[in-house]
């Protein structure tokens, strides 16, 4: 695969004006992504869950104008939001060699988030991946080629990877690969793929109850964090970690074996979280109730024999993993013992879902 592949084969037929709607969900990685190179290519091999209710809904009106460079408003929720505009301004600027039809409209950008602005959780994945889908609804309309459904779905991945690396996750789901591994067919730093193979149904429905620790403003945003890694100690180490943790989950996808499920999974998010602490500037990301979920999460399960683990995104929230046939344990125990250290107790019930598509 190449990027050739994602420039328009055709040219377009402009219609005036017209509106197409997608939906994205976000998704919570296993094997993190942590550090790139060149455009928003990724130094390892990361897989993630694709989420069901964590959605992004988006629609994309566009009107034929005849000035030079780009146009757009931004509304979320029905408001006009200028903050967003710098980051769509540079995601346009990067994908528009692939949609070249971006300067010849005016765009209108109306995006709606099934969870709370406010509640810390990355919109980055689904927003993105939701806005990447119009996009390439509009240049279907605009092509007199056919495109196949395939080609669609990773134009929109390799678009939302250039405006948010994890984004290229969301298009499908529920288990999706992105960056080359040796050991995994098909996979590639361009887009993001769904897992190729044998997946046990110990791991067919997970959920993912996210519990909302902190929700003000990311402390550290990605772009420092991916930064941070260039010149860390640390980083050749840790790329191959993931690389390797990757590999284990092959065996593990295919076995059953939620023991080790569990150890690469919570590993996985402790070693991001220690990057972040061993860097220069160094940071701490999770918060004091954070730690206290974690240790109630061990002492749970050893407790109880229960498969319920956590990770964590680069920020002090924690992602409750588990299967579903321990959905009223689980529960229980979340809301009696975990939702205590959530900001006003809030937590979002999430389960693995099949990734986005058009409304
Ligand atoms: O997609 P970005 O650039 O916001 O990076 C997000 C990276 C993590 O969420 C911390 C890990 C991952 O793989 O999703």
């Amino acid at each position: 695969m190449t990027e050739h592949q994602f420039l328009p084969k055709t040219s377009y037929t402009f219609l005036e004006s017209g509106s197409v709607a997608a939906q994205s969900p976000s998704n919570i990685a296993l094997v993190k992504y942590w550090g790139k190179y060149g455009e928003q290519l990724p130094k390892n091999a990361s897989v993630s869950f694709t989420l069901s209710q964590c959605r992004t809904e988006t629609t994309l009106s566009f009107e034929r104008k005849q000035s030079e460079g780009f146009e757009f408003e931004v509304y979320l929720e029905g408001k006009k939001e200028d903050a967003f505009k710098p980051k769509i301004q540079k995601f346009f600027e990067r994908i528009e060699r692939y949609v070249p039809f971006l300067t010849a409209y005016s765009f209108t950008i109306e995006t709606k988030n099934t969870f709370p602005h406010s509640s810390g959780i990355a919109s980055s994945a689904s927003g993105m991946s939701a806005l990447a889908l119009c996009l390439v609804a509009i240049e279907q309309l605009l092509s007199s080629e056919e495109m196949t459904t395939q080609h669609g779905t990773e134009k929109a991945s390799f678009l939302a990877r250039l405006g948010s690396g994890s984004a290229s996750r969301s298009l499908q789901g529920p288990l999706v690969v992105w960056g080359k591994h040796s050991r995994i067919e098909g996979s590639s730093d361009l887009v993001g793929t769904p897992y190729p193979y044998a997946v046990h149904s110990n791991f067919q429905s997970y959920h993912d109850t996210i519990l909302l620790v902190d929700t003000g403003e990311k402390q550290v945003s990605s772009t420092v964090g991916h930064n941070l890694m260039h010149e860390h100690p640390f980083a050749t180490l840790r790329f191959a970690q993931a690389n390797e943790h990757l590999e284990q989950l092959i065996t593990v996808f295919e076995t059953g074996d939620r023991a080790q499920f569990i150890t690469i999974v919570e590993g996985e998010a402790l070693s991001l979280h220690a990057m972040m602490m061993t860097s220069n500037p160094y940071f701490v990301l999770m918060k004091p109730n954070t730690l206290e979920i974690i240790n109630r999460i061990w002492k749970f399960r050893k407790e109880t024999g229960s498969s319920v683990c956590f990770t964590l995104d680069a920020g002090a929230n924690v992602h409750v993993l588990y299967p579903s046939e321990e959905k009223e344990g689980v529960s229980k125990f979340i809301r009696k013992e975990l939702a205590p250290f959530c900001k006003d107790g809030a937590f979002i019930d999430d389960t693995v879902g099949t990734g986005a598509s058009l409304l």
